[in-house]
């Protein structure tokens, strides 16, 4: 099998600071794995290298065999990655229902002719109630996206994503600012949701009790170079990646 994204030796540096240093990684299809590593390690700055929204100095992003770099944001969401902001990039004065609702009618329009516009209103409408029940938010489809709890803004964020019908789902710091509660039932959904949509994902994390669980291939970063790379139970007993990162984080 061909992985379905392979970074090959991508190098960025800001200034002197190399951020990403000869970065090699494979991902296969329908992997969940989780990127770990202190603050400032690079973790974003590595999604913002595989979507486009920063150039690689050096090296390639493949996704599907084809080199993605030079490629905009918005044409990679089109080929199939999908990415859920670490800040909420919601429209806060419509309804949650519309924020999916105009995601898939985005997509629509990028890949379906309508001859008939209420047609095409009509099959956005029904996806987007099917993601919102996916993502238990059915009932709070008619309310305004800002009136929503922080953690159901940051649920919603990702059913903008699911709208656009990734194949590979890229979720930064999904947890951040939650409650040990919330995080329980978000590490629950986005294991179900990677089911559910047939979802190659990778998520960075900081609850090691999430990455522990759901992921099956658990990779470090420190100071922009891949640490470790390995299942659970490797990561955790990597004398390198315990002095390194989880000493202080366990
Ligand atoms: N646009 C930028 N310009 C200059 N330095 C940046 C920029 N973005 C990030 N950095 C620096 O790159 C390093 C890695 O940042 P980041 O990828 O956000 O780390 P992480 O997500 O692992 O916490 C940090 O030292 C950060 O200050
Ligand atoms: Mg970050």
């Amino acid at each position: 099998m061909n992985p379905l994204l392979k970074l090959e030796s991508v190098c960025k540096a800001f200034g002197g600071l190399k951020v990403t240093n000869n970065v090699n990684i494979s991902v296969m299809p329908g992997e969940i794995s989780a990127i770990i590593g202190p603050n400032g390690a690079g973790k974003t700055t590595l999604f913002n290298q595989i979507t486009g929204n920063l150039l690689p100095d050096t090296g390639k992003v493949l996704f599907k065999g084809k080199d993605l770099v030079g490629q905009t944001p918005q044409k990679i969401v089109f080929s199939g990655i999908g990415r859920a902001f670490q800040i909420s990039s919601l429209f806060p004065d419509e309804s949650v229902l519309d924020n999916i609702k105009v995601a898939c009618l985005s997509r629509m329009n990028k890949t379906k002719k309508f001859w008939r516009p209420m047609l095409k209103f009509k099959q956005a409408t029904e996806q987007a109630y099917a993601i919102l029940e996916s993502l238990g938010l059915e009932s709070q489809a008619q309310r305004f996206a800002f009136e929503l709890a922080h953690g159901d803004q940051k649920l919603l964020d990702i059913g903008i994503a699911l709208a656009l019908k990734p194949e590979l789902l890229l979720l930064d710091e999904p947890t951040a600012g939650m409650s040990p509660e919330e995080r329980k039932v978000t590490q629950n959904l986005i294991k179900k949701l990677w089911k559910e949509f047939d979802l190659t994902l990778i998520f960075i994390e900081h609850d090691m009790d999430m990455v522990f669980d759901i992921a099956q291939i658990v990779r470090v970063l420190q100071q922009g170079t891949l640490l470790a790379e390995g299942s659970p139970e490797e990561i955790q007993n990597n004398k390198e990646v315990i002095t390194a990162y989880l000493g202080e984080e366990l």
